[in-house]
């Protein structure tokens, strides 16, 4: 056996601000409404990708652990995607690690299938347009498209595989944003995103969320431009209680939260009052992203630390993109 190429990419996790939940496609996960996020600095996942000439199978370790079924299937799957890509049959080792829990509302599949995207293409020695490995890491994961352009990045929703890509809309730089991540449950989520996209159609209230995302994300964009925090909170606390709702309104319905979940979004909220720039958001998870300014986040950090019931607390300020390393 040969070793055709290998490669290592860093990918950041993401926290969306406007949310996508729901497919036009599902199978190339082309979604309702376009999206809004920053990238996470140090919360990223590290994957190396080894081409192998004559071997039988891809293999996967994950997290240091030889792993078969349902992961296996799923990189074997974007490998597929990538081999179609690229025009050859070669099988893959894939060795990749998360610094950060995964399957608890920190988007961990953003930044595998991210970094799974770059190091592959890197490995097979062909170099693809940033655009384009945005479409590509959509089809492993949707949000993996926003997780490769570098700081604040949009998702344009599109119509096709062409057209529904990501770029960045503004550097890390921009706006110092910190992302004070208050975590409630490190247990596996129990209906993942993949199958939540599936069931938003369930709920009636999906349209009404679709039917408003541009103006939304328009409002976000324009609050991020400005740094303009108090139009920034409104909107994107808005945006995720819309995808909560359309969440426990699907059949069968789907509850995220845990109790401290919810006080911990009312202190947020009351915090703000305060005078705070502080917001929360959540993904399809327990966990709260309270979205700060860099002067607040220590003063969010000491309040979330006198709170019960949270188990930890992780930081990130807004990530540069996707890179080899
Ligand atoms: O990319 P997926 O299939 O893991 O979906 C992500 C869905 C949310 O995290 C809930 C929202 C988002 O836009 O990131």
């Amino acid at each position: 056996m040969t070793i055709i190429g290998r490669a290592t990419a860093q990918a950041p996790a993401n926290i969306a601000f406007i949310k996508y939940w729901g497919n036009r496609d599902q199978a190339l996960n082309v979604p309702q409404n376009s999206s809004l996020s920053m990238n996470l600095a140090g919360l990223y996942a590290e994957t190396t990708v080894i081409w192998i000439d004559e071997a039988s199978e891809d293999r996967l370790a994950l997290n240091g652990d030889t792993t078969i079924g349902e992961a296996l299937a799923r990189v074997s799957a974007h490998l597929d995607v990538l081999r179609q890509r690229i025009g050859f049959r070669h099988r893959a080792d894939v060795i990749s690690s998360n610094n950060f829990p995964m399957g608890a509302g920190i988007a961990s599949s953003a930044a595998a299938f991210a970094a799974l995207t770059v190091a592959g293409a890197a490995a097979a020695g062909i170099d693809l347009s940033e655009r384009e490995l945005t479409t590509l890491a959509r089809i492993g994961s949707g949000s993996a498209s926003r997780s490769v352009p570098s700081g604040f990045v949009e998702w344009h929703a599109g119509n096709s595989h062409e057209s529904s890509y990501a770029e960045s809309i503004a550097a890390p730089d921009h706006w110092q944003l910190i992302d004070v991540i208050a975590v409630v449950s490190g247990v596996h989520k129990a209906v993942g995103s993949k199958m939540g996209h599936r069931s938003a159609d369930t709920s009636d209230l999906q349209a009404a969320r679709v039917s408003g995302a541009d103006v939304r994300l328009e409002n976000c964009r324009r609050a991020i431009v400005e740094r303009d925090f108090a139009a920034f909170a409104r909107v994107v606390e808005h945006d995720s209680n819309l995808m909560h709702a359309v969440m426990m309104t699907s059949r069968p319905p789907l509850f995220y939260w845990l109790p401290p979940t919810l006080t911990i979004m009312e202190q947020v909220r009351g915090w703000r009052a305060e005078g705070l720039n502080v917001c929360y958001t959540l993904d399809a998870g327990a966990n709260v992203h309270c979205i700060c300014t860099a002067d607040t986040a220590d003063i969010v950090r000491n309040r979330l630390m006198e709170m019960s019931d949270i188990i930890d607390i992780r930081s990130a300020s807004v990530g540069e993109g996707s890179r080899c390393i």
